[in-house]
């Protein structure tokens, strides 16, 4: 099968993207080809883009989430035909020395082992999901071990802090956190107090407010606390909340933050958990089963969406407004205007 595909390459460190031929790939044994119709850009590319805040080799292809349809599979592929409609995560951070994951490109190779099949939900819809709901479940329960979902439920009254909970993954932390049946404190700027309680949080405070911690203190004990803002600030005010006991707390951030010995911060690419090998059992249960019901089914509700006209061109600009916090909504483009 023969298609022109392009990307919006990156060609150097903090370099402007450029709109430009990509090499047309042939997926190989476990991958599959597909047509990209929606990418989401995640706060993660745009600071690659802007800050070069990881190393990639250049000239780059970022972006790791994608929607649209399978146009081939690879030699043993059988979980996915030729016209499936599904949602991707690539492994383009975890597998650097190829162009082919990068998910600001028409053409889009894959693992079928980290795709999820969609049936007839919204691409854009779809798309703007998987990688913040996969960095607050991943958090909560591959790294801290809050229960997963249908294998166990909280005990009545236990309790669960959700810290700057106002963006994509710290609501995504507070559903999740309630669906296992716990109670729900969350911190988020007051602009977003309604929607949180909307989203299960049965109390949110201002994490401006001069008393936050000892009021969240007088809240507690909570069994299990994340940072979903991830800033040295929040994780700081954990700590302090945690004590006199200590405890562990995840982040999505990392960062020299001076954590008192009593206080363990659990920090990693939670997002990119499913392309680790130590997580299979976790993958296959989130692409087959969990992923596809919670997109059909609308079992979750999404962070509000923004759909940006212009394609390919169209990614610089709008990874500079995730970057410099100008998007207050999760951005989604299709690659094929
Ligand atoms: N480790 C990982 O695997 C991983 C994966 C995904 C994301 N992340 C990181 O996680 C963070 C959140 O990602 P996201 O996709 O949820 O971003 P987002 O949707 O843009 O949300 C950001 C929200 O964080 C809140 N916030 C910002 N600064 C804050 C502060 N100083 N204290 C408390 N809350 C603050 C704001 O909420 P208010 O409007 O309420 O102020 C803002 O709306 C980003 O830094 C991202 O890079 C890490």
């Amino acid at each position: 099968m023969s298609f022109e595909n392009q990307a919006a390459w990156q060609p150097g460190p903090r370099a402007d993207l450029e709109i430009k031929t990509a090499p047309q790939y042939i997926p190989e044994a476990g991958e599959i080809l597909i047509k990209n119709q929606a990418v989401s850009i995640q706060p993660f590319d745009a600071r690659i883009r802007a800050e070069a805040y990881v190393n990639v080799p250049y000239p780059f292809i970022l972006g790791s989430t994608i929607a649209g349809t399978v146009e081939v599979v690879g030699p043993d592929v059988t979980a996915f035909k030729v016209g499936d409609r599904v949602v991707s995560d690539t492994p383009t951070y975890a597998h650097k020395e190829s162009t082919k994951w990068g998910g600001w490109q028409k053409y889009v190779v894959s693992k079928a082992a980290t795709t999820a099949e969609i049936g007839h939900a919204d691409f854009d819809q779809a798309v703007a999901l998987p990688f913040a709901l996969l960095t607050a479940v991943a958090a909560l329960h591959l790294y801290l071990g809050v229960e997963k979902l249908g294998e166990g439920l909280a005990k009545e009254g236990e309790k669960v802090l959700i810290w700057g909970a106002g963006g994509s993954v710290g609501g995504y932390a507070v559903q999740y956190a309630k669906s296992v049946g716990y109670s729900v404190i969350a911190t988020a700027s007051p602009r977003g107090f309604e929607r949180l309680k909307e989203l299960g949080a049965s109390q949110v405070l201002d994490y401006r407010s001069q008393d936050v911690i000892s009021q969240l203190k007088s809240l507690g004990p909570f069994k299990y606390a994340m940072t979903a803002s991830g800033d040295g600030a929040s994780q700081l005010a954990i700590a302090e909340i945690l004590q006199p006991v200590g405890g562990k707390f995840a982040s999505t951030l990392g960062g020299d933050v001076d954590i008192p010995s009593n206080v363990e911060r659990v920090y990693g690419p939670f997002s990119q958990a499913t392309q680790k090998l130590q997580f299979k059992d976790f993958a296959d249960w989130w692409y087959r089963q969990y992923l596809p019901k919670v997109i059909k089914e609308n079992l979750v509700e999404p962070t509000p969406v923004e759909k940006r006209a212009g394609g390919l061109a169209a990614i610089q600009r709008a990874a500079d407004d995730i970057a410099t916090g100008v998007a207050k909504k999760k951005l989604v483009l299709n690659p094929q205007e």
